[in-house]
């Protein structure tokens, strides 16, 4: 490393990565707090091997296009797609690429600073990284987040593991707090499975064998953290080897003649004249073209950029995947998948949140949590939510089918983000195992009579009316009320009412969060058949979360769905009180209680609001039946 090195990239970055361009990259991760000393690590290898490093994720990115043309290529694409969708929300991005280089190698660093605490962070960095370094503190050990890192390290198919044993200045250099902590976590990565890890004492603050051996540990025998860097073997023909997949971006459309189908190519390699199949669509053609911006190719492999045109027409949108026609991906909209939950609000089976795999974009649900894992102990914990940091292996259902591949076969068509219908953050990360094939022979009978007759007959327009607000402001009252007038007028009516719902069809739910969510899931689903039948139903529930307020709205079709928002202080309902609960949840009697220790999340977008502190209940009753008359519900 000479000082015309340094001059050389001073003066010209693009010439100093061309001379590296052929260099085989390594791209790893680091996974520890600041307290265990990563963020000094870092710097001493980005500092003490004096080479270029840009945390601009940005040269990054347009770095990957220069060496996507290599057998290695890069796919940071579906982690950084949620991050560049984060950031386009004006959401910091908390992982930093940070790239630097020796004579042998080039790397990419993975740097999450901040709440290192979070494995979010780490989950975002790891999809690609072909290693990842667990810091240890050699005053503290193995703790459980070690463990949880060396789980979702192993979980996410990175290959090799290096325990760095850091501080060792700080316990004597001993070899024996070495050994302790080296048994230690050999005997928990047997339990998970790690076949083969390497461990190394080292001192990132004085530099003991990070980039020279130390002269302090003479017992330890082994390469430093760089020199092993830089031999860990990198598979570089893992995505070659994968059979061809293209998920398509977008269609490129200039006029009648052209058409062509743009995306990464994210494994295998494609020449002009093989056949392709369609997923989820199954249509089989010929690629025709491969054309790029620097003329039409013959071929093309993965971590290219390409559009491709096909011998026939092919109705293809964003979201398809192109594959080798004779070995296609599965499709399916139902599958098993690990789980990884990233952010404080926790994951509740039955709501709705957006799966992020490859190009495509569904909703979809978790229909079960099978287990979480204990990451200390590895048990198999029955749980209905996922925290923070939780690990599960769930069941997840989509609304529509996605063309895939198991995660353990093809990281790249195996992975997914979830991402929060509400602050459209990512929440959390997941790898999918197998397709379920519950759906898979049950179809949607055709049947004549439909809703549309069903009105006819009945002379009147089907719909749900949803009542939300506080215990104790007026949504049984005013429901109730509507529900004579609408009798009244001669149509046919429904009423599902809480507390009556919940001796019934709901009688094994409580108030947690996780329950009220299957309880409105339950009662938009009943309301869903109901409005299918032609009536005109009303439900009065609290129903405090918008999330399943709006999971009502899309079950039903566009117009059928009008929220009526009962706007009712809370010290107007606490005064109320109908049924004394409120006295009971402030004596501390009555846990979970709306407004008190639960949260109530009011609607934005109420088709109606009404408050019952200012209008009797008469009145608000006439203002609901005015809101469906004028809608075209009644005449
Ligand atoms: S929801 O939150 O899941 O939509 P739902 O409307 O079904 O609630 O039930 C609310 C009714 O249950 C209240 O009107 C009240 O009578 C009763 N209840 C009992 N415990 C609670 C509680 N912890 N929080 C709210 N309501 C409760």
């Amino acid at each position: 490393m000479s000082h015309a090195h340094d001059d050389l990239i001073a003066q010209d970055i693009e010439q100093y990565l061309a001379r590296h361009e052929r260099k085989e990259l390594l791209r790893f991760i680091t996974c520890g707090s600041v307290d265990d000393g990563k963020s000094t690590l870092i710097g001493r290898l980005l500092f003490d091997s004096k080479m270029l490093f840009e945390d601009q994720l940005a040269a990054i990115e347009r770095d990957s296009k220069k060496w996507g043309t290599q057998a290695d290529g890069i796919d940071l694409a579906l982690l950084v797609d949620g991050l560049a969708a984060e950031r386009e929300q004006g959401i910091t991005i908390d992982v930093a690429y940070r790239f630097f280089a020796t004579d042998r190698r080039k790397f990419i660093v993975a740097d999450t600073p901040g709440h290192e605490q979070y494995t979010r962070n780490m989950v975002t960095g790891a999809s690609t990284a072909d290693a990842a370094i667990l810091l240890i503190d050699a005053r503290r050990g193995v703790l459980t987040q070690t463990r949880r890192h060396g789980f979702l390290a192993h979980l996410l198919g990175i290959r090799h593991i290096v325990l760095a044993i850091n501080k060792m200045d700080l316990v004597g250099f001993s070899e024996e707090t070495y050994r302790e902590i080296v048994a230690e976590f050999k005997a928990f990565a047997e339990m998970i499975g790690i076949q083969a890890f390497t461990a190394i004492p080292v001192s990132a603050l004085k530099g003991d064998n990070v980039i020279e051996p130390s002269g302090n540990m003479d017992w330890y025998t082994g390469p430093t953290l760089l020199e092993l860097l830089e031999l860990v073997e990198v598979d570089t023909t893992r995505l070659l080897r994968a059979p061809f997949r293209l998920p398509v971006q977008w269609v490129n459309r200039p006029n009648a003649e052209f058409r062509g189908f743009c995306g990464s190519i994210v494994s295998g390699a494609i020449a002009t004249g093989e056949r392709i199949r369609v997923l989820p669509s199954g249509r089989e053609s010929r690629v025709e073209r491969i054309v790029t911006a620097e003329g039409d190719l013959p071929q093309a492999q993965a971590g290219q950029s390409v559009t491709l045109t096909l011998s026939d027409e092919v109705d293809i949108s964003r979201g398809a995947v192109i594959a080798a026609a004779d070995a296609p991906p599965e499709t399916a909209d139902q599958f098993e998948a690990r789980i990884v939950w990233m952010q404080d609000d926790p994951l509740f089976p039955g709501r709705n949140y957006l799966f992020k795999a490859g190009t495509s974009t569904v909703v979809g649900t978790v229909t079960a949590i099978k287990y979480q894992v204990n990451v200390n102990t590895l048990e198999h914990l029955a749980a209905e939510k996922l925290e923070l940091n939780g690990i599960g292996v769930c069941n997840i259902s989509l609304d529509r089918a996605i063309a895939f591949d198991p995660y353990d076969a093809n990281r790249e068509m195996g992975s997914f983000i979830l991402i929060d219908r509400l602050t459209h953050q990512t929440c959390g990360a997941g790898m999918l195992n197998f397709a379920l094939r519950r759906s898979h022979n049950i179809h949607q009978q055709h049947v004549d009579v439909d809703k549309a007759s069903r009105a006819v007959l009945k002379g009147h327009r089907a719909g749900l009316v949803w009542f939300t607000g506080l215990s104790g402001s007026g949504k049984s009252t005013v429901a109730n009320l509507v529900e004579k007038r609408l009798h009244g007028l001669g149509v046919h009516t429904y009423l599902l009412d809480g507390d009556n719902v919940r001796h019934g069809l709901n009688r094994d739910l409580g108030f947690t969060e996780a329950d009220r969510v299957e309880n409105i899931r339950r009662v938009a689903e009943v309301g869903k058949l109901m409005v299918d039948a032609g009536l005109i139903v009303l439900t009065a529930f609290i129903s405090p979360f918008r999330s399943e307020r709006r999971l009502a709205r899309e079950l039903l079709a566009e117009g059928e769905f009008i929220e009526v928002f009962m706007n009712t202080p809370l010290d107007v309902a606490e005064q109320r009180d109908p049924k004394g609960l409120y006295k009971k949840a402030r004596r501390g009697e009555l846990k979970n209680f709306t407004g008190i220790d639960s949260p109530y999340e009011p609607p934005e977008h109420a088709e109606i609001t009404l408050d019952t502190s200012r209008m009797p209940p008469e009145e608000a009753a006439d203002r609901v039946l005015a809101t469906l008359r004028q809608l075209g519900f009644i005449r």
